[in-house]
């Protein structure tokens, strides 16, 4: 048992590894909140691509990082949204997940400055509350001293599938190979990045959840979560 009067826990994995689903659903289950801190880093994606900044312009990027206001709310809304994200009070959460927000975000996400700044503002939420926090380096990086690790991985053809599936049920166009292209990409980005790259942190418990169903996955977090905790 461990006594602590905060606690976080971690799960790191690549893109469409069930992490979203998992950790929400992880966090309703034992009463903690919950952070999807990949948002934090596509806001500010969003932000930059509505402001036509250049990708490659690091310095506006970085500038833009440090001006706007980020805020992730629980979903007030009657959708099937997990949170809202505001920048400067404007709800933004439908364009995090477009394909364009999609293609850009790792590239941003590399930026030193830019992890920085939005690394504090994550611990800073998870400060004094209870709290499921999932994303690339929060076992490593983000809350190297949490108790908890978890690391959700998936073959990339399930992942790509899973992707693909979402899509056509929120009724938006997808082609499979365009997907499975992008998360590559994604992939390589965020695993060969100079700073905090996807790494399984040495003390995680790690799930394949290649062929498991969600429900699954839920029971064996669960039963490690009461193990440990
Ligand atoms: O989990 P996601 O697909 O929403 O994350 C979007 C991008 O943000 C991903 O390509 C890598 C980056 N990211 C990160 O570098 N560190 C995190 N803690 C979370 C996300």
């Amino acid at each position: 048992m461990i006594e602590n009067t905060s606690i976080t826990i971690t799960i790191d994995g690549p893109s469409s590894s069930g992490k979203s689903t998992l950790g929400e659903q992880l966090a309703h289950n034992i009463g903690y909140h919950f952070l999807d801190t990949g948002c934090l880093y596509r806001a500010l994606t969003v932000a930059t691509l509505q402001r036509n900044i250049p990708i490659t312009d690091t310095h506006a990027i970085i500038k833009l990082a440090s001006d706007i206001d980020i805020v992730v709310q629980t979903s007030a809304v009657e959708d099937v949204r997990q949170y809202t994200v505001l920048i400067d009070e404007i709800d933004i959460t439908w364009e995090l997940r477009s394909s364009r927000t999609d293609s850009n975000v790792s590239l941003i996400s590399t930026i030193p400055e830019v992890r920085h700044l939005l690394t504090e503002q994550m611990r800073s939420i998870a400060d004094g509350v209870n709290i499921v926090m999932i994303g690339r380096d929060i076992g490593t990086v983000v809350a190297p001293e949490a108790p908890l690790k978890f690391y959700l991985d998936a073959s990339i053809d399930e992942r790509a599938r899973r992707r693909h599936n979402e899509n056509m049920q929120s009724g938006q166009e997808s082609d499979y190979k365009e997907i499975l292209t992008n998360l590559q990409t994604r992939d390589d980005i965020d695993t060969r990045r100079d700073n905090a790259p996807l790494r399984k942190p040495i003390n995680a418990y790690t799930i394949d959840t290649t062929t498991m169903k969600p429900t699954k996955v839920l029971i064996e977090m669960l039963r490690i979560f009461h193990t440990v905790i």
